[in-house]
C-alpha cells in the first residue's frame, strides 16, 4: 500500500473530527489536494482547499465554487457533477511561533474541506486514449457536448474546461468537476479562463475590464480545443494570444478536416475554436449539426449570435456572493450594442442571412431537450438527499 503524506490538521479534521478514513489521494490541483475517504462503507471525495493569510478574495472564490455546485445539485440531481454533501472549515494559528526577527512572519493557513460524491471515473483524455473504436469516440464527443450544454442550460459557465476536469465513468457517463473558475452566466468574476484561456479573455486582461466577454462561447472554445487535441493526438499551445490566434487556429482547423473517421465532428470542432467568439456555434447548433449533418454557415452563426448571444462582463465578488442563486438580471444583448462596434463591425445586419439553414429556430434549449439528453446520460440515481 502506498503511504500518503497528509498534513496533521487535514487528518485531524477528516479522520478525528468527522470519522472519515482517508484511503488515497485522488488528485492534486492548484489550491490543494483531493482525497478518497470512507465512512460506514460509503466513499466520498474530499477536496481540501488551502491558502495562507487572510484572503477574502480566495475565500469568496471558494464560497462561489460551493454555491455553484449547490445550484447545479438542485437542478441536475448530481447527475452532471459530484454533489457537495458537507463542508468543513479549519485553520491553524501559528501566532505562537512567529519570529519577530524574520521578514516572513508565519501566517495562518485556512482550510476548506468539500465532501463530495466520489466519481469513479477517469479523465476524458485518458478515457479517449484508451478507446480504439472511432464510433465510440464519436459518441463520447456527443455525450460531452450534451453535458456541457446542460451546464449552460442551468446558467453556469464552467470556464475551466479541460481534460482533467471532465470525468467519464465505465458506463460512459460524463461528469464535470472543478467549479473553481465557474460562474453564473450573468455573475462572472474571474477575468481569465483556466488552462485554455480563450482569446476574448486575453482581450479583457489587457485593460478592457468593462468589455463584455463572458458567455458560453468561452466554454465552447475550450471544449473545442481539448476535442481538437484528442482527435489530432497533439497538444495545442495552451495559451493562444489574440494576435496570433487566427493563424494558429487555421492550421488546427485545416488539419482537423483530414480526420474523416470523426466526421462530422472534425468540421464542427473547427467552428468551435474560431478566435472570434461571434463565429462560434452555441451547443444547440452543434448538436443540430451533429444530428442532421447539415452545417450552419459562418454567416448564419454570426448573425444568430448578433441577435441572440448574451455577453456579460465581470462583476465584483461582493455583488456575486449576495445574489448568486437568483439569476434574474438580464444579460447584455449584443444586438443592442452601439459602443462595442469595434468587436462586431465586420458583421452585417443579421435579418436576411438565414438562407443556409432553414430549420426551425432550434437553438433555444427546451426542457424536452434536456430530458432527452438525460436519457442519453442515463440518469443514475446518486442523489442521496432525495
Ligand atoms: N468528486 C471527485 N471524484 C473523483 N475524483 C475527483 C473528484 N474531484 C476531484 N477529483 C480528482 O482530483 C483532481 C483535482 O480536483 P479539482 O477539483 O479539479 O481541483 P483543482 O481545482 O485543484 O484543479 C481532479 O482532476 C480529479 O482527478
Ligand atoms: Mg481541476
Amino acid at each position: 500500500m502506498n503511504v500518503i503524506k497528509i498534513e496533521p490538521i487535514v487528518r485531524q479534521v477528516i479522520e478525528t473530527d468527522n470519522d472519515w478514513k482517508i484511503l488515497k489521494q485522488l488528485g492534486k490541483g492548484s489550491y490543494g489536494v483531493v482525497y478518497l475517504a470512507e465512512k460506514k462503507g460509503i466513499q466520498k471525495a474530499i477536496k481540501v482547499i488551502m491558502y495562507e493569510g487572510k484572503r477574502p478574495d480566495l475565500q469568496a472564490d471558494i464560497e462561489k465554487e460551493i454555491k455553484i455546485m449547490h445550484h447545479l445539485a438542485i437542478k441536475g440531481k448530481c447527475d452532471l457533477i459530484p454533489c457537495v454533501r458537507e463542508v468543513y472549515y479549519a485553520d491553524d494559528d501559528p501566532s505562537e511561533e512567529e519570529d519577530y526577527f524574520s521578514d516572513s512572519k508565519s501566517k495562518t493557513t485556512y482550510y476548506t474541506f468539500l465532501v463530495m460524491d466520489y466519481i469513479q471515473g477517469i479523465p476524458l483524455k485518458t478515457y479517449w486514449n484508451n478507446l480504439d473504436n472511432p464510433e465510440l469516440k464519436v459518441k463520447l464527443i456527443y455525450l460531452v457536448v450534451l453535458a456541457l450544454r446542460t451546464l449552460h442550460y442551468y446558467n453556469i459557465l464552467h470556464l475551466d474546461v479541460h481534460g482533467e476536469n471532465i470525468m467519464v465513468t465505465d458506463d460512459l457517463h460524463i461528469y464535470f468537476i472543478d467549479f473553481g473558475l465557474a460562474c453564473m452566466k450573468d455573475k462572472c468574476w474571474a477575468p481569465f479562463g483556466g488552462l485554455y484561456s480563450p482569446p476574448e479573455h486575453d482581450n479583457y486582461r489587457v485593460g478592457n475590464e468593462n468589455k463584455q466577454v463572458f458567455s458560453e462561447m468561452s466554454d465552447v472554445y475550450q471544449l473545442g480545443l481539448i476535442l481538437s487535441e484528442m482527435i489530432r493526438g497533439e497538444t495545442i499551445q495552451p495559451v493562444i494570444y489574440s494576435h496570433n490566434c487566427v493563424s494558429e487556429m487555421d492550421v488546427v482547423i485545416n488539419s482537423l478536416r483530414t480526420f474523416k473517421e470523426y466526421s462530422p465532428w472534425n468540421i464542427i470542432i473547427g467552428q468551435m475554436i474560431k478566435c472570434d467568439l461571434m463565429e462560434r456555434p452555441n451547443l444547440d447548433m452543434v448538436i443540430e449539426e451533429y444530428k442532421t449533418g447539415k452545417m450552419f454557415s459562418s454567416k448564419y452563426i454570426s448573425s444568430y449570435n448578433k441577435k441572440h448571444l448574451k455577453l456579460y462582463k465581470s462583476r465584483e465578488s461582493s455583488e456575486i456572493l449576495t445574489s448568486i442563486s437568483d439569476n434574474k438580471e438580464p444579460g447584455f444583448d449584443v444586438s443592442k450594442m452601439s459602443d462595442e462596434k469595434d468587436l462586431y463591425e465586420t458583421y452585417e445586419d443579421g435579418e436576411n442571412s438565414e438562407e443556409e439553414y432553414e430549420g426551425e429556430s432550434s437553438s433555444t434549449t427546451s426542457d424536452e431537450d434536456i430530458n432527452n439528453s438525460s436519457e442519453i446520460q442515463s440518469l443514475s440515481d446518486t442523489d442521496e438527499d432525495t
